[in-house]
């Protein structure tokens, strides 16, 4: 229940994430929470008078962390895959000897909206220990009319429980199931004239989602689908480029995608043309991890057309089981050659951006009152260490989550 309550939240080094300046930081400052949202943001000295002060001890505070890209819904999990590929065996061999996300798919289907929901919340769990306020989740283990709204019902489902908003992706274009195998046009004409049309009429999505690879969905299939998510009025983003170049991104940012994700093989017509549409870039550092992939994202050339970089787990049981936003944050820079700013903009300012939510995401006046305090001196300390939680305090919509 929000609260009304004016607090004064005082005695923090903010990190706002806005304005031009690396992390927006304001020492010695203060917050005013007006219930859901910010009414005031700045310097202790300034701050307006309020009757209900929380002394903040001097700690770092951040936006709430956003992880705009997960797939934390779904049945079974591919630990015997990680061990094949652990003995020699490739990502896309095992997706094409009909393992992958097909294997996950077969255990959704057969998992109930309960089961997929109790496995959902301890991953769930796991990020909002650290400071996680919005989650992207999203569909695609189904890929038939039943089983996505299955995930996407049990994804909102997920919000009524923890403090959280879920924001949903239909991902109906992930892959061909296995009953469509020989019948690829036949598959797509179901996602655009039934599965996305059922998700839309129950209000299930926030977005359409699609897997654009030599693995999954070409660039013309992917594109019947966007055109039908258009007709819906549905904002668009593509895994793009994650095994290969084949211009999914060009396409993506020509129907105004929000993001393009993985990215690893974009080339420089890629970043022109995603520069120009306004579409982030999330990159997700777990995947590249996990297929020891030697292919980095143009983050140099991404920087230079100044695109908005954004940075995901990808929690996901095949290519990217990361459970820690800040883990993904850390091999980021260390991966990616990010900078510690760069990262904490990617799970803040620019995953809000990814998402379409421009209400959330900087520490200012009118924005969502998701704040989060940490035991650390500068925010730079954030990305630094691996398997550490420095997590003091969170603030949700007006209310303490984590008192400190
Ligand atoms: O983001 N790239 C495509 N989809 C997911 C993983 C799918 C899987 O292996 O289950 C990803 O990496
Ligand atoms: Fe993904």
């Amino acid at each position: 229940m929000p609260n009304a309550q004016t607090i004064l939240l005082e005695n923090a080094t903010l990190a706002t994430m806005a304005g031009e300046e690396p992390y927006g930081l304001i020492e010695d400052g203060a917050v005013l929470v007006d219930g859901d949202e910010i009414s005031w943001a700045g310097r202790r000295s300034d701050a307006p008078a309020c009757a209900n002060v929380i002394d903040c001890g001097g700690r770092v505070m951040t936006p709430g962390l956003i992880d705009c890209h997960t797939h934390l819904v779904y049945g079974g999990n591919r630990a015997n895959e990680f061990e094949m590929r652990l003995n020699g065996a490739g990502y896309e061999e095992i997706a094409r000897a009909g393992g992958g996300i097909v294997s996950t798919v077969k255990a959704t289907r057969a998992a109930s909206e309960a089961d997929l929901k109790a496995s959902a919340l301890p991953r769930l769990d796991a990020l909002l220990s650290e400071g996680v306020t919005t989650v992207e989740v999203k569909s695609g283990y189904g890929l038939d009319v039943d089983t996505e709204l299955k995930m996407l019902r049990t994804a909102r489902a997920l919000g009524d429980v923890r403090p959280v908003d879920i924001i949903t992706s239909f991902l109906g274009a992930h892959a061909f199931p296995p009953e469509f195998k020989d019948d690829r046009a036949g598959y797509i004409a179901l996602v655009c004239d039934k599965a996305l049309p059922a998700v839309a009429n129950a209000g299930l999505a926030d977005a359409v989602d699609g897997f654009c690879e030599g693995i999954a969905l070409s660039v013309e299939e992917t594109e019947k689908v966007f055109e039908a998510a258009k007709l819906l009025n549905l904002p668009v983003k593509l895994h793009a480029e994650q095994l290969s170049n084949l211009g999914g991104a060009i396409m993506a940012a020509k129907h105004g995608a929000l993001s393009v994700d993985h990215i690893e093989y974009l080339g420089q017509s890629g970043v022109d043309a995603i520069a120009a549409a306004g579409t982030v870039a999330v990159l997700l550092p777990g995947a590249f991890y996990y297929l020891r992939e030697t292919q980095k994202p143009p983050v140099d050339a991404l920087r230079a057309a100044e695109v908005p970089i954004a940075v995901a787990t990808d929690l996901n049981p095949g290519s990217s089981p990361v459970h820690s936003l800040l883990a993904a944050m850390n091999m980021a820079c260390v991966l990616f050659d990010l900078t510690p700013a760069e990262v904490l903009a990617g799970v803040t300012s620019n995953a809000a951006r990814a998402l379409g939510l421009d209400d959330r995401g900087t520490i200012e006046a009118g924005k969502r009152s998701d704040l989060v305090l940490w035991d650390i001196d500068q925010p730079g300390q954030l990305a630094y260490p691996l398997g550490f939680n420095p997590v003091a305090a969170i603030y949700r919509r007006g209310e303490w989550v984590r008192p400190l």
